[in-house]
Formats: C-alpha cells, sequence, structure tokens
C-alpha cells in the first residue's frame, strides 16, 4: 500500500515537473530576442559586419551596417584585416541542444566569427592601459563578432603581436584551431617526446595544427586522411599517413601513447585496441567536420566512450579548448620559429562569408578558410 502511494505522488511529481520544464521552455522561446527586433535607427558611425538574426543554413547571413565600437579603458580598436571561420561558427543552424545558451527560438548573440588578424587602430582614453599595444601594432587573436571591419578587444584578453613573418591570413587562421590542437595534446593528451601520436582528421583545421604542434613536441606522428590529402599531411610533417579510404587505421598492429581523435568516427573498444595500456584518447572533434546527420549518434558515441573509459587503464578525454593569451603568445612563437605554418585552403571575401560557411559544412577542407577584409 505504501509502496503504490509512494510511486503514485512520484509519478504526479515527475509529471508537475515535466509540464514545469515544457512551461519554461515555451516562454523562453517565446521571449527569445535578439538586436534584429530592436529599430535602433542607422548606425552614427557605421562599420560593416556579418550577422544573423535568424538560425538557418548560411544564407541566413546578411553584410550590415552596425555601429563601430569605441575602445574602452584597457581596450583597443583594431582595424580587421583577416578573419578565419570555424565549425563553430555552423551553430548559426541552431542545434537545440545548445539553444538553451544560444537563445531559444533567435540567437541572442547576431554576430558571427571569433578568428581575426588585423592592425591597432586606436586604444582607450588611457593609453597605459593597453598594455604593450599602441596604434599600427599588427596582431592577432579571438573575439566574439570577428567576422566585421572592427574588433575591440581588452588588451589582457586573447591577443598579441603578429610574428613578422606571417601574413594576416596566415594570423588569423590560428587562434581557435591552433589553440584547440595545442590544449588537446599538451593539456589533455600529455604529450611527450618519443610518444607515437595518431591524428584522425589530419588534414583539416585543426589538423593540420595538431600535426605540426606535435612535431614540434618531438613524436612520431601518423596523419589519417583521404587520398587527395595524403601529400599535404606528409608534406607538414607527419612520419606516417593512413588513407582512410584504403586502411582502417583501428585495424593494424601499431599501437599508439596518443591519439587525438577529431573525427570520432570508431568506437570505444575499437580505438582501445590501438591504444598502449597507459594509452589516451583525446576526443576533440565535438561530432566531427562539417555539417552532417551523424553527428548526435558520434557525439552518443563520445560520451559513452568517456563513460567506458572509466573502468579501463586507457583514458578517453573530451574538452573544449579556452583562448587565452599565453597560448596564443606560444603558437606566435612556434609561427616565428618556422616550426608551424598554418596551411590555407581557400580564400573569401567578407562578403562571401556565406559561400565560406557552405564549404566549411560539406566537412573537407583542407587546412584552413580564410576571409579577407578590405
Ligand atoms: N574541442 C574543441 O574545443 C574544438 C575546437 C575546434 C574544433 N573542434 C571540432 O574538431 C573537429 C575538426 O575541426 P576542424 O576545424 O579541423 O574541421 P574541418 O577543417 O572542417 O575538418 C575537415 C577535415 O576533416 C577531414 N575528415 C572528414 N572525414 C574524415 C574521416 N572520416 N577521417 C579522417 N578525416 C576526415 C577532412 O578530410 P578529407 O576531405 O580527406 O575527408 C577534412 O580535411 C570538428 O568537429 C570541430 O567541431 C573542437
Amino acid at each position: 500500500m505504501k509502496l503504490k502511494r509512494v510511486l503514485k505522488w512520484s509519478a504526479r511529481a515527475i509529471l508537475l515537473s515535466l509540464i514545469l520544464a515544457f512551461l519554461v521552455g515555451f516562454i523562453a522561446y517565446w521571449r527569445s530576442t535578439n538586436d534584429c527586433d530592436r529599430d535602433t535607427g542607422a548606425p552614427a558611425n557605421p562599420m560593416k559586419a556579418i550577422v544573423h538574426c535568424e538560425y538557418g543554413s548560411p544564407d541566413v547571413l546578411t553584410l550590415v551596417n552596425v555601429e563601430k565600437p569605441t575602445p574602452a579603458d584597457k581596450q583597443v580598436l583594431v582595424r580587421v584585416r583577416a578573419a578565419s571561420v570555424n565549425p563553430l561558427d555552423l551553430t548559426i543552424r541552431g542545434p537545440w541542444l545548445i539553444r538553451p545558451i544560444l537563445g531559444m527560438r533567435k540567437p541572442k548573440d547576431t554576430r558571427l566569427g571569433v578568428d581575426y588578424a588585423g592592425t591597432v587602430e586606436a586604444v582607450g582614453k588611457n593609453p597605459a592601459a593597453a598594455g604593450q599595444f599602441k596604434p599600427g601594432d599588427e596582431v592577432f587573436g579571438a573575439k566574439n563578432g570577428a567576422l566585421a571591419e572592427y574588433v575591440c578587444v581588452l588588451a589582457d584578453r586573447a591577443v598579441v603581436l603578429k610574428p613578422a613573418n606571417m601574413t594576416f591570413e596566415q594570423a588569423a587562421s590560428v587562434p581557435v584551431a591552433a589553440i584547440t590542437a595545442l590544449q588537446g595534446l599538451r593539456d589533455k593528451g600529455k604529450i611527450q617526446p618519443g610518444q607515437k601520436v595518431l591524428i584522425n582528421g589530419a588534414s583539416g583545421g585543426v589538423g593540420t595544427f595538431a600535426v605540426q604542434i606535435a612535431k614540434s613536441f618531438g613524436t612520431e606522428v601518423t596523419g589519417v586522411c583521404s587520398t587527395r590529402n595524403v601529400d599535404l599531411v606528409r608534406s607538414i610533417g607527419a612520419d606516417h599517413v593512413i588513407d582512410y579510404t584504403k586502411e582502417d587505421f583501428t585495424k593494424t598492429d601499431q599501437r599508439y601513447d596518443l591519439i587525438f581523435d577529431l573525427v570520432g568516427n570508431h568506437s570505444f573498444s575499437e580505438r582501445r585496441r590501438i591504444l598502449n595500456p597507459t594509452g589516451i584518447c583525446v576526443m576533440a572533434g565535438i561530432g566531427g567536420a562539417g555539417w552532417h546527420d551523424g553527428i548526435g549518434t558520434r557525439l552518443a558515441g563520445e560520451l559513452k566512450a568517456y563513460v567506458a573509459s572509466r573502468f579501463v587503464s586507457e583514458k578517453f578525454i573530451t574538452y573544449i579548448a579556452t583562448l587565452n593569451k599565453a597560448d596564443l603568445q606560444i603558437l606566435g612563437d612556434l609561427m616565428q620559429a618556422g616550426k608551424v605554418t598554418p596551411v590555407i585552403d581557400r580564400t573569401y571575401k567578407l562578403n562571401e562569408t556565406a559561400d565560406a560557411l557552405r564549404y566549411l559544412e560539406q566537412g573537407h577542407a583542407r587546412g584552413k578558410v580564410v576571409i579577407t577584409v578590405e
């Protein structure tokens, strides 16, 4: 009798919670709004920027006039010369899983892009607060809304001087992709000289940095890519290349200390089989390259691998890269020393950003896709 009552009340409580959750979601959905809904009139001091008022395919992107930012104390105003696009920008499609963060019905932040390189045009009223930066400096960094003519950035955040031997296009291709590679290999993968490292997805934006960064740590690198990218991956330093159209890397006799996986198209047991007993698999590729139906399945597979690895000696780790000044400086130094050279696949103009994203979402970019800003 007592058990029956407990079950009845539990069912009621669950039903009530579900109704409440639905109501909260429904209200959040209809209340969600963005700048596009507020008519603020023509900007007094305009600049061009890429904007998306709605979720959808790259067709929703428009190049419009917005207010040019003014640097506050501790900020610098950068005239953007080049930017680059990342799978992160494909969130314009508004995946439901992350809409509670992005905005339920419409994107809260209508601006797009993160990676940029450009010239410091001005600093805030107190030049001493702008740190090392002064007008005319060439810099690169990460800031939301970078697909625009200008960005205003805090001097102590992810912005550093551009190495003189790098073009703006090369420097703009670095922040998100190279920091993801650096933090995945160094912090999560605990990479050590002499280790055997496998990089799945070696020819893409993150992968081309990962191959070079792994080599800079003195490791033996195997890159996995398709036939047309074999020469590219070898040319950036991979010791061995596996063509995934001809060979399954999980079916060889080779064992690795570290797998840096940007694709996530193999199960936990397949990848575990080729790891040494103390090996680490860093699952960086949240759903794999491009926009495809299998993203959900791959994400679920990575979650399963993470949980399963709690019970074995091999580690399976996932993470989200954090953009910061110290790591950008390390990457700038590696580029200055010629140890890392960005691979640029295609270059588009700012008004062609939608084409750039259409290309990126096919999932077959060879290195980075860059946007030039005139
Ligand atoms: N954890 C984080 O913080 C973080 C940060 C940035 C990116 N990411 C994730 O990392 C992944 C890679 O990003 P990205 O910028 O490198 O993407 P990307 O540039 O679009 O990657 C494209 C590359 O993926 C390769 N590829 C596609 N299918 C493959 C397969 N089955 N096996 C091996 N390679 C394959 C393609 O080579 P082929 O043309 O030869 O197939 C192409 O060169 C994405 O899922 C992204 O969301 C995660």
